[in-house]
């Protein structure tokens, strides 16, 4: 079911051929700055117990949450990413967009979702999260964003290598040749930080990270 570009954008990028490589290429790509940039959305969500992970891919941060005792949900729309999930981590998962979620009203305590922010229709997602978090609970979007200055400089020599890994990464050459191009025409954190004020949810914090090129934001459901 398609509802938003996006769908498409993440079909064409998340696929069978390259689900088995996942987790070493996110974490080879990123410089090992994924892990760290995953402790920082656990932290925000520290003091609560059951999460919902929207997109939650291959599980690494949800067996992350799940390591700390946390009891740990999560959606993803690709089959193939779930599968691998489940060879690491016994966990209820659903196959599904995060704009429709198949739970109950005020069942979680807090939703957390990395790189999901840009394929979304970010007010459908967050018009979900408030319907499924409890009053307390905490939202937290973490995603890339395009940075700006000499960094950004450094961020298109450092796309152009990853367009030439990609003719022999082949299974990552559509991720390494479009990935920047998505990310410099999201404009995801506004649109979140909007969303997030418009129905209500308080305590509305964003931060940036390793030379803005990757943002957290987090709010809570009063
Ligand atoms: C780059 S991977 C990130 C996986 C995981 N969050 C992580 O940090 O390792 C992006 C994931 O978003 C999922 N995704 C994209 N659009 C989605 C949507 N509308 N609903 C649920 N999952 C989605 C993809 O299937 C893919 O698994």
């Amino acid at each position: 079911m398609l509802l938003h570009e996006g769908h498409a954008q993440a079909m064409r990028f998340f696929t069978n051929i390259n689900a088995d490589s996942y987790d070493l290429i996110s974490r080879l790509a990123t410089f090992g700055q994924d892990i760290a940039w995953k402790h920082e959305i656990i932290r925000a969500v520290r003091g609560r117990s059951h999460i919902l992970e929207l997109a939650c891919g291959t599980g690494i941060l949800s067996s992350m949450l799940a390591e700390r005792g946390k009891s740990v949900a999560g959606i993803d729309l690709t089959f193939e990413y779930l599968l691998i999930l489940k060879r690491k981590l016994k966990m209820p998962i659903a196959q599904g967009t995060a704009e429709v979620l198949p739970y109950r009203d005020e069942s979680f305590d807090a939703m957390v979702s990395s790189y999901l922010a840009k394929y979304v229709d970010v007010q459908k997602v967050i018009d979900e999260c408030w319907r499924v978090l409890r009053p307390g609970g905490i939202v937290v979007f973490h995603d890339f964003t395009y940075p700006s200055g000499l960094i950004c400089n450094l961020w298109h020599i450092y796309f152009e290598l990853l367009r030439l890994a990609g003719r022999f990464v082949t299974s990552w050459k559509v991720v390494f040749r479009q990935l920047d191009d998505v990310i410099k025409k999201s404009d995801w954190v506004d649109q979140t930080i909007y969303a997030l004020k418009n129905r209500k949810f308080q305590n509305v914090n964003c931060r940036c990270y390793t030379a803005r090129t990757s943002t957290i934001v987090s709010a809570e459901k009063p």
